[in-house]
């Protein structure tokens, strides 16, 4: 297929790009490189020993969407693009709410004009809310904490209905819980600009040396070690798992399907710490921090679903995810090169 991968430059959509083009379909990638830098494009193209055709647009940019769609054949689309800080989304709600709706009514708008039905959404386990009951399934009701969550919540609304009011549609959301890692070469990873907000690549600054010390948003937590329990999945097997979402959707008659994207391990931030350390030989010092608000105690999937229904799983441990994180942090210190 001819695959469509709006923020194909960014972290989740960069990876998904090399399994796309590993798995044998070509690849359009469409981004606006708010929050990417463009060399990740030629180690895209290094790595899988080909050229990838860039648009560069904001989605929101109805008559640019339509242009795309005129002049490009496609047959499926990966959504990624998308405002993704949780803080800053409480911050800027509006801006938040438009930019993630408008860019997806643009987009379907569009594939519905030009034929093109297969839908394959990035969404969150953000989507099971303030207190959810563990393991996550897939049928637990839909809420959210702050704004970011609940542009997830509405836009699987939004194709929930699209997808029901016309039978030619497939569309999957899938629902990631915690993506960490990088590629095995160390040459695609993840680069937050500014101070990181999620734990991952804030050790891994540490462990480079970019930033002092860690702090550990509480440790009083209802769990083993009285630190916030999440589900830390390899990106790699997540970009896996797109694959063969596109693949399972493609071929099935459900107009739309929702998968867990997990590992259903959960992994503490104590326990995140010491597997850094190990795959590093560094020390991450830390210091314990008031809990942040909106944090919720645990987080794990029931991936039973996708593990049964797209025949994948996810196959890295913890240990593999941060081993490959400090490879792609020690090689790139400082994240992509501005050119
Ligand atoms: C966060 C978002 C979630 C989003 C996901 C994207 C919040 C509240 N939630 O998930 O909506 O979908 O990122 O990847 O922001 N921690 C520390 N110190 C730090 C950073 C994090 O102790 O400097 C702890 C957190 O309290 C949590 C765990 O590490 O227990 C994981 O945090 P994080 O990586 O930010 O992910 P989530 O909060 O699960």
């Amino acid at each position: 297929m001819r695959v469509l991968v709006s923020g194909g430059a960014g972290y989740i959509g960069s990876h998904t790009v090399i399994r796309l083009a590993d798995a044998g379909h070509d690849v359009v990638v469409v981004d606006d490189f708010s929050n990417a830098k463009p060399t990740v494009v030629g180690r895209l193209e290094a790595l899988t020993g080909r050229p990838v055709t860039v648009h560069s647009f904001d989605l929101t940019d109805v008559d640019k969407t339509e242009h795309l769609f005129s002049h490009e054949p496609i047959d499926a689309v990966i959504h990624f693009a998308g405002f993704k800080a949780v803080g800053e989304s409480v911050t800027k709600p509006l801006d938040y709410y438009q930019n993630n709706l408008d860019s997806t009514f643009s987009l379907l708008r569009a594939m519905g004009r030009h034929d093109v039905r297969t839908l394959v959404f990035s969404s969150s386990a953000t989507v099971y809310g303030a207190e959810p009951s563990l393991p996550m399934t897939e049928d637990l009701p839909t809420s959210a904490t702050n704004p970011y969550g609940w542009t997830k919540v509405m836009i699987e609304q939004i194709l929930t209905d699209v997808a029901a009011s016309d039978d030619r549609w497939r569309i999957a959301a899938l629902r990631y819980f915690n993506p960490v890692g990088a590629h095995a070469s160390g040459d695609i990873g993840e680069d937050p600009s500014g101070i990181p907000n999620n734990l991952m690549p804030f050790v891994a600054q540490v462990a480079v040396g970019r930033r002092e010390k860690l702090s550990v948003f509480g440790d009083d937590y209802d769990t083993p070690d009285g630190t916030g329990v999440r589900d830390y999945i390899h990106v790699d097997d997540l970009a896996a798992g797109h694959v063969a979402a596109l693949d399972r959707i493609s071929h099935a008659d459900d107009p739309m399907s929702i998968w867990n994207l997990g590992t259903g391990q959960g992994v503490s931030v104590l326990q995140v710490i010491q597997a850094f350390e190990r795959a590093s030989g560094r020390p991450i010092p830390y210091e314990i921090a008031p809990r942040r608000p909106g944090d919720i105690a645990a987080s794990y999937a029931d991936p039973t679903k996708a593990n049964t229904e797209l025949g994948w799983r996810a196959t890295k441990t913890i240990d593999d995810m941060c081993a490959d994180t400090w490879r792609w942090q020690s090689k790139n210190p400082n994240g992509y090169p501005d050119a």
